[in-house]
């Protein structure tokens, strides 16, 4: 579970052990993670690329340069790519390079791009293990924040006994996801996410609504199941679905409604997110029957819809968190601000509904957060998803452990 949708590169060294690795990439594979290996020369020797290419459903790389096609692997662009990388089994020759800085092939160079965590299976000869260069040498590692996932011990391919068998593969996909189990910030929080458009009934085949998709809301209540927490999204009417078993979706369709369903769970929340479009007014009649054509012109009396994130502004509690959003056509920064003290906010999230690429409808956003502290953050135009997780890291920033 913990493994769904990460990118882990898999370095295989020159050892026997690397047949295991051959175990590990289907575990991966199973866990719901994209594999793709790099093998060094010697590797080869003991298993075929072919046995990573199929089980991984990736191209295995070993050179720079492929010269039948031509292509060049960037070490660079793999470690940008990987959310992880496990090198199983470790050589001690690799080990020492990966120590020394030593980039001498395609899986050494791409240990020193790599941006995310990385982690070393090592597996050699009892002696060659227990050796104090070797041991060393995986100090270094570890000194440096790799995660050493340490060899067995038992029978070794040179007859002798002792440690220096690699982990299995099912000890080293648990050491993996154990630590991306631990990268859950939002873990035993709740957090409640409005999302999409309301309607508001004029009859009963009519209604007052708007263009919102829900995109932003739903991302928001991704990111924060992402980050471990429980999350109830409040949605209004949407085509989108929620696949995340942490999100506790309830389906609404009027602002009453949302209301009704934000204040029986408020409570529970360490953090609101006010995503949704909310109508400011609703025909003050609904009538009964569907309303007849007249050739007379008509008028529909509309009323004020209650403001939710004023609501939920009045009952919040110190250590609450409370996120509204400002979508504005004019004067952006000047109304948000009066929306964050209004709503007794603790940031406004201000978009511009007439911008390209932001605002209602769209995959991308552009936003500024604007914090009751005055403070202005201004964030490029990024995918929905990407703008959640700012958002979502901003909150963490105000859940400190005190204020819980
Ligand atoms: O006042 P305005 O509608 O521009 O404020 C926008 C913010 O307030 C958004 O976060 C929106 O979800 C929230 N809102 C609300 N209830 C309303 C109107 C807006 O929660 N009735």
């Amino acid at each position: 579970m913990s493994l769904k949708g990460k990118n882990i590169l898999l370095g295989v060294t020159g050892g026997i052990a690397a047949y295991k690795a051959a175990n590990l990439t289907r575990l991966l594979v199973k866990e719901g993670a994209s594999v793709k290996v790099v093998m060094t020369p010697a590797a080869k020797q003991f298993v075929a690329p072919l046995t990573f290419a199929t089980l991984s459903q990736n191209p295995v790389l070993t050179e720079f340069f492929n010269p039948e096609n031509g292509e060049w692997h960037s070490h660079v662009k793999l470690g940008v790519w990987a959310d992880a990388m496990i090198v199983a089994p470790a050589t001690a020759n690799t080990i020492a390079k990966m120590a020394n800085g030593i980039a001498d092939n395609l899986l050494t160079t791409s240990y020193l791009s790599m941006r995310g965590k990385v982690f070393v299976a090592p597996a050699m000869d009892l002696d060659m293990y227990a050796h104090p260069t070797t041991r060393q040498n995986i100090e270094a590692l570890k000194s440096v924040g790799n995660i050493i996932i340490e060899a067995e011990s038992g029978e070794l391919a040179s007859g002798l006994n002792g440690k220096g068998r690699m982990a299995e593969p099912e000890t080293i996909l648990k050491a993996m996801s154990d630590y991306f189990e631990s990268d859950k910030p939002l873990q035993g929080r709740t957090v409640l996410v409005t999302a999409g458009p309301t309607y508001e009934k004029i009859d009963p085949v009519r209604f007052i609504g708007n263009y919102s998709s829900g995109k932003m809301g739903f991302a928001l209540a991704e990111a924060a199941a992402e980050a471990g927490a429980n999350v109830i999204l409040v949605a209004g009417p949407t085509k989108l679905t929620t696949l995340n078993p942490l999100i506790k979706r309830v389906d609404v369709e009027s602002a009453q409604q949302m209301l009704d369903a934000c204040s029986q769970h408020f409570n529970d929340c360490n953090a609101a997110v006010m995503a949704a479009a909310v109508a400011d007014y609703r025909p003050a009649v609904q009538a009964e029957q569907k309303i007849k054509k007249g050739s007379a012109p008509m008028t529909i009396a509309l009323e004020s819809t209650p403001d939710i994130a004023s609501t939920l502004g009045k009952m919040k509690r110190p250590g609450q968190v409370l996120v509204g959003f400002a979508l504005e056509t004019e004067n952006g920064v000047a109304n948000a601000i009066e929306k964050l003290k209004k709503k007794n906010l603790d940031f406004v999230v201000l978009n511009n509904a007439t911008e390209a690429g932001a605002g209602f409808n769209c995959d991308t956003n552009h936003i500024t957060i604007i914090k009751n502290s005055g403070e202005q953050i201004d964030y490029p135009m990024k995918d929905k998803k990407l703008v959640a997780n700012d958002i979502i890291n901003q909150i963490l920033l105000l859940l400190t452990p005190e204020k819980q």
